[in-house]
C-alpha cells in the first residue's frame, strides 16, 4: 500500500503548521466511543470501574506530573537514570539514521534524553509523537522550541492506527518509545495483544524500547501509591470531579476514599475508590443512577509489576528479540530494547 492509499483510506488530513512542526489527523469520520458511553458501561457492571485512560484531563495531567516529582514513586528517576547512562550503550545497536517515535507525546526529561542521544550520533532527527490527546499540540511546540535542529511529525490518533500509519510511511527506521511502565495498565491479555501490534506495525530494521516496572518489596510497591502529601489520592479522586464537571455528575468526593493495594499473586497494583457511606449518585449525561453500597469498591486503575522472566515470556510471545536490557541500580526497574524477531 502507498502513503496517499494509506493517507486516503485512513483518512488522514495533513496540517503543517511551520518547516518543522506538522502533523496528521484523522478526519472525522472515525467514530470513538464516547467518554459517556464508556463511563456507563463500566459503571453499570458487577465490578464497577473507570478506565484509567480517563485520568488524564488538564488537572490530571498535572497531578501525575506532580507524582512522578514524589520521593515515594520511585519509578521516574529511576527511568531516567538509566536513560542518562543509555547513550553509550544505545548507540552499538543504533546503525545508520533512526526517527524517533514516541507512544504518548512527551515534552518530558525521558524524551529530551533520547532526543539528545540521536543528535549526538546523526546530523537530522525527526521525532514522531503518537498520541489521542490534542496534549500533542503543545508539548511539541515546547520541544520544537528547545531543540532547533528537531523536526517534529505529529500523528493525532490511538497508538495501533498511529503505528500502522508509519509503517507505510517511508523506508526510514524507527526507535519506537514507550516509556514510564504505562504498558503496566494493560491486563495480560490486552497487554500482549498490544505488543503483537506494535511487533507487526514495525519494520524489519526498526526498534522497539520499552521501560517497565519490576516486581519488588510489596511496602516500597505500596508506599509508591499511597504517597504521603496525598498526591496520588488528588490524582484518583479527580476522575470524579471530571465526571462531574463533563457529564452532569454530582459525585461528593468528601464522601469517597483513595484505596490502593499491591495483589501479590498478580503481582500488580491495584487502585480502587471506596465509597464510605451507603449513597447514589446520578449522572445525567451517562443516563445513569449509580447505587453504591458502604465500602463498595469503584475500580480506577491497575498497575501490572514485571519479573525479567514475564519479561521474556511476553517479548517472545509479541514476536521480539530482546537485543538488550537496562536496569537502575536498586534494579527496581528495565527497560529493554527489542527488535523483530524473524
Ligand atoms: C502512568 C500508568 C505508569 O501506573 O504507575 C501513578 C499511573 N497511577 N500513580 C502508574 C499512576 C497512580 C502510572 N502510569
Amino acid at each position: 500500500m502507498s502513503l496517499k492509499e494509506i493517507q486516503n483510506n485512513m483518512e488522514y488530513q495533513k496540517v503543517i503548521l511551520d518547516q518543522r512542526l506538522r502533523y496528521y489527523e484523522p478526519n472525522g469520520e472515525r467514530v470513538y466511543k464516547t467518554f459517556a458511553d464508556e463511563i456507563s458501561n463500566s459503571l453499570r457492571s458487577n465490578q464497577k470501574s473507570i478506565n484509567p485512560k480517563f485520568f488524564y484531563d488538564e488537572k490530571g495531567s498535572n497531578l501525575f506530573e506532580k507524582i512522578c516529582a514524589l520521593p515515594e514513586y520511585y519509578l521516574t528517576n529511576a527511568e531516567i537514570s538509566i536513560l542518562n547512562q543509555l547513550d553509550n550503550k544505545i548507540s552499538s545497536h543504533l546503525d545508520g539514521d533512526f526517527r524517533l517515535v514516541e507512544l504518548g507525546s512527551g515534552s518530558s526529561t525521558k524524551t529530551r534524553i533520547l532526543i539528545q542521544i540521536l543528535e549526538s550520533l546523526q546530523t537530522y532527527v525527526e521525532y514522531i509523537p503518537i498520541d489521542i490527546s490534542r496534549i500533542l499540540k503543545t508539548s511539541s511546540r515546547i520541544l520544537q522550541s528547545d531543540f532547533k535542529r528537531l523536526n517534529i511529525t505529529g500523528i493525532i490518533d490511538e497508538y495501533e492506527s498511529g503505528l500502522k500509519f508509519l509503517k507505510y510511511y517511508d523506508t526510514k527506521k524507527n526507535l519506537i518509545i514507550f516509556l514510564g511502565s504505562s504498558f503496566g495498565n494493560f491486563d495480560l491479555e490486552d497487554g500482549s495483544k498490544f505488543l503483537s501490534e506494535i511487533n507487526s506495525a514495525m519494520k524489519k530494521d526498526d526498534l522497539f524500547l520499552i521501560g517497565l516496572d519490576l516486581v519488588k518489596d510489596k511496602k516500597i510497591l505500596e508506599c509508591a501509591y499511597n504517597d504521603s502529601e496525598g498526591i496520588t489520592a488528588q490524582f484518583n479522586l479527580n476522575i470524579l470531579s471530571r465526571i462531574n464537571s463533563e457529564l452532569g455528575g454530582n459525585f461528593d468526593l468528601q464522601k469517597f476514599r483513595h484505596h490502593a493495594v499491591y495483589n501479590e499473586d498478580q503481582n500488580k497494583i491495584e487502585m480502587y475508590l471506596r465509597s464510605i457511606d451507603r449513597q447514589t449518585i446520578s449522572i445525567p449525561q451517562a443516563d445513569l443512577t449509580l447505587n453504591l453500597e458502604k465500602d463498595e469498591l469503584i475500580h480506577t486503575e491497575n498497575s501490572q509489576k514485571f519479573t525479567i522472566s514475564n519479561i521474556k515470556q511476553i517479548s517472545e510471545k509479541a514476536g521480539f528479540e530482546i537485543k538488550d536490557m537496562w536496569y537502575d541500580e536498586k534494579q527496581y526497574f528495565a527497560m529493554i530494547l527489542l527488535s523483530k524477531n524473524d
